[in-house]
Parts: C-alpha cells; sequence; structure tokens
C-alpha cells in the first residue's frame, strides 16, 4: 500500500482538523483524543471544505461548514442530512511522529465516479 506522509503528529494536536494533499486529492486530517482520522475533505453534498468546519472530538464527527451535515470519522458514513452519501475514508499511520496516509481510500468520492 502506497502511503504520503502528511504533518508531523504534533503539527495536528487533539482537537484539530487540517487539510492535506494526498496523491492529488484533497483530505481532511482529523486528531480525535490522539487517533487520527483522514477522510475525503470534500462534503459529499456539495463542494465544501470539511477541514474548514468543526471537529465534534466528543461524537468522533465532523461538521459541514456549509449546510451544517455531520459526517462520522472512523467510517465517513454520513450521519445527519442534507448529506446521503459516505466520505471516502484513508488509512491513517503515526511512525517516528509523522503521520502517513494511504493513497488508496475506501470508496471513491461520489463526485469523481460518473
Ligand atoms: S455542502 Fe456540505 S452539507 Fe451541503
Amino acid at each position: 500500500m502506497s502511503q504520503v506522509d502528511v504533518a508531523a503528529a504534533d503539527e495536528v494536536p487533539p482537537g484539530a482538523m487540517v487539510r492535506v494533499e494526498v496523491d492529488g486529492q484533497p483530505v481532511c486530517l482529523a486528531n480525535v483524543d490522539g487517533t487520527f482520522h483522514a477522510v475525503h475533505d470534500t462534503c459529499t453534498h456539495g463542494m465544501a471544505s470539511l477541514s474548514a468546519g468543526w471537529l465534534d472530538p466528543d461524537m468522533g464527527r465532523v461538521e459541514c461548514p456549509r449546510h451544517g451535515a455531520y459526517f462520522r470519522l472512523d467510517d465517513g458514513a454520513a450521519i445527519t442530512p442534507p448529506a446521503t452519501a459516505p466520505l471516502p475514508v484513508f488509512p491513517v499511520e503515526v511512525r517516528d511522529g509523522r503521520v502517513l496516509v494511504g493513497t488508496t481510500p475506501s470508496t471513491p468520492h461520489p463526485f469523481d465516479t460518473p
């Protein structure tokens, strides 16, 4: 599996989200109580950047800044409308203080499929 080094782990403290790029794909990297999650950064409802939204670490979810849909960070599920399609999820590993994100997501983004 191919991975990309996206950040130093201590650059993204618990409760923080950042937008990174993985093999040309925008990815929202979130730190939930020390556990990193990586999901596609583009909302599945519209063209909004989820890393510009709000992280809810207590529930392990991110809120889209445009219309307020929530997505679970562990499996990408859309849990509140208006979004219905799940986010692609990327594998994440922390090694030697660096965050590595796999280049192959769980599913294609719905905007990328014909
Ligand atoms: S663009 Fe994200 S909920 Fe509409």
